[in-house]
């Protein structure tokens, strides 16, 4: 066979192949709660999030990383924050650091098994020099901004703009997600584009992480009149957030069907982590919020939905004795997307496990049963904390977090439990009796405490040093128009 005619083999066997490979859409809602959507507490609308959810599989134990950053380093990378530097808290803006580039991101992979990679939303990785910028790291294109929050209507952090088409600094016209009343919006009208424009010979990943509802608490009037029956206001607020970015969810699956791509598409959806107490989110009766190691701040509101599910309208949970048979953790995404898109097994040297066997089948695995929550070795601001799950137990070691009560919803003006009790520092909870982390069982059991401490102590071994939040003045907008830029460290 001459070269020529091999190339033409391999092309078609490689076309074989990427005809199989589904579209696929992760959505990554920020700081949204347990009971910050309509399938859990019906005061919220929620209607496309609910539809999907209900009609895919409700992933009801899925973990997250207490704050953003380490979540979207466990999400591209497979690989746990206190293996890559980011285990105390997020990278802010002046920080000569980001997420280490030594590791493969779940795009780059992508893009080997052919597909088209797009991101449109918060990066939160890192932007102290281009190399650690979406569009270095796998991403084909990058619509958003590099940093952890911003202004909904202005694209400015710390009174500077932070917004980029691919390389280019720009700024969008409207609020992040969408505006009901204009019928202007920035993330879902490019979602548009990007889906619209896509080659349907090949497939597409869009990783769509939207700023919602992320403080500052902003949203369109409309969306905020939708609540006119709570009287809190910044939860009116807050829910109108979420109905705003359901919206914009909306979109994305009706430019996919309009495109004749949403039957060959798996949507992946998943919170970086709780909800926060302090701007009205809700994870009742989960214990805690966002920035702890409770339930409350780690598991996540997640469901998948779409091309490749064989039970769909199921709920991802169930257990025998101790076994958690159905269980995933943020580091699984990136080996489980690329099982998904028919990248083969498991990825090798990373913490991830490919769950996609379990889940694409709806059946048990006892793969994941336990999980790293966080080690975190500073002092501040997260203030040092450890934390364990083998199985139905999750043991606590240190300072759990700033909310550590159960915070029941904003919008009920009777409901009272809200305590902020003193904890030892051991907290040992059995999750299956007592998954709103009441009854700390550490001087009953004492063989499990034991154990779970040894096996902690194991996984301490691998902590690598904390990557520089030393604010660097180079990092000075004034110094790049006004935007910030990368290219200072
Ligand atoms: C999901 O988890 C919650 C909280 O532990 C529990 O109350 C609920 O029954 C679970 N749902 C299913 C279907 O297992
Ligand atoms: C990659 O970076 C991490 C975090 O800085 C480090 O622990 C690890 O040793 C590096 N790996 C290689 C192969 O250099
Ligand atoms: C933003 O600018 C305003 C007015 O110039 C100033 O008062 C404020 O301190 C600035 N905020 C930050 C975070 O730099
Ligand atoms: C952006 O909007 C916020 C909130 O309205 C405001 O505090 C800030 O000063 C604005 N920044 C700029 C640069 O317009
Ligand atoms: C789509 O991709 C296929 C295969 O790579 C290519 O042959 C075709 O020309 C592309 N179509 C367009 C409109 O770019
Ligand atoms: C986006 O969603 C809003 C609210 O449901 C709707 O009014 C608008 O027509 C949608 N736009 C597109 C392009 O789907
Ligand atoms: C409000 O909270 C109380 C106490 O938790 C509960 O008994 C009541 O059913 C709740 N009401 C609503 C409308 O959720």
């Amino acid at each position: 066979m001459d070269v020529f005619a091999y190339g033409l083999l391999l092309l078609t066997l490689s076309k074989c192949v990427v005809s199989k490979s589904p579209h696929i859409v992760f959505i990554v809602a920020d700081d949204l709660g347990w009971n910050d959507v309509g399938f859990r507490n019906p005061a919220i609308i929620s209607p496309n999030i609910d539809y999907l959810a209900k009609n895919g599989m409700i992933l009801n134990n899925s973990y997250v990383q207490p704050v953003c950053t380490p979540s979207r380093n466990a999400f591209l990378s497979g690989f746990y924050p206190f293996k890559s530097g980011l285990q105390n808290f997020v990278i802010v803006p002046w920080a000569p650091s980001c997420a280490p580039l030594n590791r493969t991101f779940l795009p780059q992979t992508l893009k080997e098994l052919g597909y088209a990679t797009h991101m449109i939303g918060k990066w939160h990785l890192g932007m102290c020099k281009w190399e650690c910028t979406p569009t270095y790291r796998g991403f084909d294109t990058f619509y958003g901004y590099y940093n952890g929050k911003e202004d909904y209507f202005n694209y400015t952090i710390f009174n500077h703009t932070d917004f980029r088409d691919n390389k280019e600094p720009t700024r969008p016209y409207d609020y992040s997600t969408f505006n009901f009343v204009a019928n202007k919006y920035a993330y879902a009208r490019r979602a548009d584009k990007v889906i619209t424009q896509h080659n349907k010979s090949q497939p597409m990943f869009l990783y769509l992480p939207f700023q919602s509802v992320h403080e500052p608490i902003e949203v369109p009037e409309i969306y905020e009149n939708m609540y006119k029956n709570l009287k809190n206001e910044g939860r009116r607020k807050f829910s109108g957030m979420v109905t705003a970015l359901d919206d914009a969810i909306g979109n994305v699956t009706d430019s996919l069907k309009r495109n004749g791509m949403l039957k060959d598409t798996l949507i992946i959806f998943t919170t970086d982590n709780g909800g926060s107490p302090t701007y009205f989110g809700n994870n009742y009766p989960l214990r805690g919020g966002k920035t702890t190691v409770y339930e409350g701040g780690t598991r996540a509101t997640s469901f998948v939905y779409g091309s490749g599910l064989q039970k769909p309208n199921t709920v991802f949970d169930g257990r025998l004795f101790v076994i958690v048979l159905r269980m995933i953790h943020a580091v699984d995404w990136m080996p489980t997307i690329i099982s998904a898109a028919g990248g083969g097994g498991q990825v090798r040297g990373i913490d991830g496990l490919n769950m996609w066997p379990s889940i694409s089948k709806g059946v048990p695995s006892s793969l994941r049963s336990e999980f790293i929550y966080n080690l975190d070795d500073s002092l501040v601001p997260m203030m040092g904390h450890a934390a364990i799950r083998m199985g139905d137990y999750k043991l606590i070691e240190g300072f759990a977090g700033v909310y550590n009560g159960w915070y029941s919803v904003p919008e009920n003006e009777t409901a009272t439990e809200k305590d902020d009790p003193k904890e030892d520092y051991y907290q040992l909870y059995n999750l299956r009796d007592d998954p709103t982390e009441h009854n700390n069982l550490y001087t009953k059991e004492r063989s499990m405490l034991k154990k779970m401490k040894e096996r902690l102590e194991e996984y301490k071994k691998y902590i690598v040093p904390p990557v520089s939040m030393k604010p660097d003045p180079a990092s000075n907008p004034n110094n790049y128009n006004g935007y910030w830029t990368p290219g200072w460290c």
